[in-house]
């Protein structure tokens, strides 16, 4: 059994490849500034926060032995100047990063979602919606919260042992040298765990992803769902997801504490040889008892560091893994696209060509071979024929969704490839079956493809195409706002309402396909009237089930067989007594019988 793409992982574990990581340089060096000034912060911070041991060390070994309260009370009063400063700029950086971090990750956003607007159907068609989703939306924050605060923390933390280490060996070497004993241990265990640690972590992402990929198919698939009362597998199929997902994440955190717990035993271990070292191996005085508190600070702060800067690193090998994927999706090819010096498609008179155009949407298996033929400015073209014959593919292909395999299709005599998309594009009108409903209200939606028309031009289109009396029953009337994919509007509502979106477009060439499906007879012989008004001098290509809808079209084309059987009007096609006569026929009859 093929497996649903929701049960597919992403691809994460990816050789590191440092250019994905300097590739996203261009992202950090935007805010370098900012950057620098958070480092800066946050060293001095560090800096001061390790004052704090050494007043410890003075306060024990020399103030308290002395019995001296002034002075207990300065090495106090210096103590809270530490912390406070500390913790101010502390904050002060977080903020600072913050703000930078979010301004990257709306950055990283736009440049992905400008991508996502211009891939092909195709991209669309071939994977989970929720997988896009994460990679816009989760892999996105992982990211760029690794560009900002990963790398000042990775910085920091060096700083951090270097100063420690400092500081360390000038309070007593002989100590420093029992905590860096613990080292190699450390190492050893890190090296055993972490790639295990980073696997699992892993697998939690992808669980976590396929999880997203099935919650979103699920809701956007809601009404199938229960119009065929799939709750119960549904129900099935998520907890199985989500058990994944869950044995995934203990996994992960089981790995994570056992590193945890090691770590801490070697702490312990190595706190355990500083005291015995301290207090029996050199012994009182020549080492201070404030020395040993102090140096027991400071292995803590020297450990710290080190396990900070191997989750960092996880982290990191993690985050190029993210940034692969998200270059991935950038790198997407556009397949249709402007040619080098594309020419701007000047107003369109509405003559259509096709020149033995031949079209595969998968090699070797062709649609359309060497189809031809020419349709006056003005004229209104049918396409009809057996379902997967074609014709939404022919529409399709005047709008240069997709480019040819062979032949040329030639608007007032340009060839389309030529020309820029937007200019092309902006002058058709096309109206699918599925007419779609954005959220905003019945005016933005009307308004969507002009957007400076005025509330006039609004009605006086859905007048035209028998809108306007159910938008004004509306609640709102006109300004009644739509829920996503405009529910609350019946199928034949919704694509009255996108023809008068398509009306107040004013397009050159108007392609309807299968436009007036969902409208009822009663309906569509009403909008009859306001169809042919909108016909009027525009090119119309028009795929309508029912055949009185396009009776009177200038020209009916019999599509089948990859290419056209039959042409001609209505008249003329009944006489020839051959597909379309059969198919006319056909449907009076099943018209008669309801
Ligand atoms: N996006 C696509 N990818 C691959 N094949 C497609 C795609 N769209 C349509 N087809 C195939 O192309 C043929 C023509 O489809 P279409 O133009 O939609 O037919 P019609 O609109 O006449 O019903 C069908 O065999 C269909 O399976
Ligand atoms: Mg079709």
């Amino acid at each position: 059994m093929a497996r649903n793409k929701y049960d597919i992982d992403e691809r994460l574990e990816t050789p590191f490849d440092f250019k994905h990581f300097k590739r996203a340089m261009v992202y950090v060096k935007k805010y370098r500034g900012r950057i620098i000034l958070a480092l800066t912060l946050s060293a001095i911070s560090a800096a001061v926060s390790l004052l704090s041991p050494l007043l410890t060390k003075e306060a024990v070994d020399v103030a308290i032995p002395e019995g001296r309260i002034d002075y207990i009370i300065l090495l106090s009063a210096l103590f809270l100047v530490t912390v406070v400063v500390s913790v101010i700029l502390a904050n002060i950086r977080q903020r600072i990063m913050t703000r930078a971090g979010q301004l990257m990750i709306y950055d990283i956003r736009k440049d992905l979602f400008a991508h996502l607007q211009e891939l092909p159907f195709q991209y669309y068609d071939d994977r989970p919606q929720g997988k896009i989703l994460v990679r816009v939306i989760n892999y996105v924050n992982n990211v760029s919260n690794m560009l900002t605060n990963g790398i000042i923390n990775f910085v920091l933390e060096i700083f951090n042992i270097i100063f420690v280490t400092i500081f360390m060996f000038a309070v007593d070497v002989r100590l420093s040298l029992v905590i860096f004993a613990g080292l190699p241990v450390f190492i050893a265990v890190t090296v055993l765990l972490k790639n295990k640690q980073r696997r699992a972590w892993q697998a939690e992402s992808n669980k976590h992803s396929n999880q997203t990929a099935y919650l979103a198919e699920s809701i956007n698939c809601i009404r199938v769902t229960q119009s065929f009362a799939r709750e119960k597998e549904n129900l099935g199929i998520f907890r199985r997801l989500s058990t994944e997902y869950r044995a995934a994440w203990m996994k992960a955190v089981k790995i994570n504490n056992l590193v945890a717990f090691s770590v801490d035993n070697i702490k312990a271990i190595v706190e355990a040889g500083l005291y015995f070292t301290g207090l029996m191996l050199i012994g009182y005085p020549s080492v201070k008892l404030g020395s040993i508190l102090a140096m027991s600070n400071y292995a803590n702060r020297f450990w710290q560091p080190i396990i900070n800067i191997a989750t960092l690193y996880n982290q990191f090998i993690n985050a190029v893994a993210y940034l692969e994927r998200i270059f991935e999706t950038m790198d997407e090819p556009v397949p249709v696209k402007d040619i080098e010096g594309a020419e701007e498609l000047p107003e369109i008179k509405g003559e259509v060509e096709f020149k033995n155009v031949t079209f595969a949407y998968e090699e070797g298996k062709n649609v359309l071979e060497n189809l031809s033929f020419k349709v006056k400015p003005g004229e209104s073209v049918a396409l009809v024929g057996p379902t997967g014959a074609g014709k939404t593919t022919i529409v399709n292909l005047i709008s240069r969704f997709y480019n040819l395999s062979g032949g040329e299709v030639l608007i007032d005599g340009h060839d389309i490839s030529k020309v820029t998309l937007h200019s092309l594009r902006s002058q058709m009108g096309i109206m699918l079956q599925d007419s779609f409903i954005f959220s905003g209200t019945i005016e933005d939606n009307i308004r969507y493809g002009k957007l400076d028309a005025n509330i006039d031009e609004i009605t006086s289109a859905a007048k035209t195409v028998c809108a306007d009396e159910f938008i004004r029953g509306l609640e709102d009337g006109y300004k009644t706002e739509m829920y996503e994919g405009g529910s609350q509007l019946s199928g034949g509502q919704r694509q009255l309402v996108s023809f008068a979106r398509t009306l107040v477009s004013d397009p050159k060439i108007l392609i309807l396909d299968e436009a007036t499906s969902s409208i009822d007879a009663k309906t569509e012989r009403l909008l009859q009237k306001g169809l042919n008004e909108m016909l009027k001098g525009r090119t119309s290509f028009i795929i309508a089930h029912r055949l009185s809808t396009i009776k009177n079209c200038d020209k009916i084309m019999f599509i089948n067989n990859k290419g056209i059987t039959e042409a001609g009007t209505h008249e003329e096609l009944l006489a020839k007594k051959g597909d379309y006569y059969h198919l006319y026929m056909a449907q009076r009859f099943e018209e008669a019988a309801v």
